[in-house]
């Protein structure tokens, strides 16, 4: 049987008040889960705004059932949320609700320039669950920062191998342990790169595949 859980609401709340929703925006969700995330955006922005995609066909059609049956009428899309959802791009926000160590390029390609995207970030950077929380540039660039600590499950196809976690934590010991403010993620087409203080100082670098 599929199982999705909820993440814990005060951690919802944190997430979209990060989102910096104002009235007409579009939002596209990646994990529908339960749809409780996606029922409280359509609360706030209307049903027609909001896009949501999970992965697990099961998890999806009981989330759509509860949207309908709460009178949310949030289009929930099954299939792969790395691809995002062309057909209803652009966005000003995409939310995910499980761990990325990699943005999928789709996502910064599907939000509007001086959009933002926020994803739960696995442990690539600093030991602890970090919330990244990017903004689109009109150049197609996103830059990201960490703002807050968020333990998610991963995106099916971005669970972590153990020894980049501990490389990860090695780098991070070796650079002296610094706060996860100090750090910096950048996403363009040809990859990702993370840097600590400044895009010049690169600490990890990964080509798109
Ligand atoms: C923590 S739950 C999401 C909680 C949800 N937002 C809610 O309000 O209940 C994570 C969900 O992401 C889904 N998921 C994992 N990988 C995915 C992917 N690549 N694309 C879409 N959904 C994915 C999982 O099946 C799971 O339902």
């Amino acid at each position: 049987m599929a199982t999705s859980s909820s993440s814990a609401p005060e951690l919802m709340a944190e997430m979209i008040e990060a989102l910096e929703l104002e009235p007409g925006m579009r939002v596209l969700e990646i994990g529908t889960g339960t749809g409780y995330n996606a029922a409280l955006l359509a609360y706030l922005l209307g049903s027609e705004n909001v896009v949501s995609v999970e992965i697990d066909a099961e998890v999806a059609d009981r989330a759509r059932g509860a949207l309908q049956r709460t009178g949310y009428r949030v289009k929930v899309i099954t299939g792969d949320g790395e691809q995002g959802y062309a057909a209803d791009a652009p966005y000003d926000r995409v939310i995910a609700t499980a761990a990325a160590h990699t943005v999928p390029y789709a996502w910064v390609e599907q939000t509007r320039p001086g959009g933002v995207i926020l994803v739960p970030w696995a442990e690539t950077v600093h030991p602890d669950g970090r919330l990244a929380r990017f903004v689109v540039g009109p150049d197609g660039i996103a830059e990201g920062r960490f703002i807050s600590q968020a333990f998610f499950m991963p995106l099916q196809g971005q669970r972590l191998q153990p020894h980049v976690g501990f490389a990860a934590e090695e780098r991070w010991e070796q650079a002296g342990r610094p706060d996860f403010t100090r750090y910096g993620i950048t996403v363009t087409e040809r990859g990702q790169t993370i840097w600590l203080d400044s895009p010049e100082h690169v600490v990890a670098a990964q080509e798109s595949p």
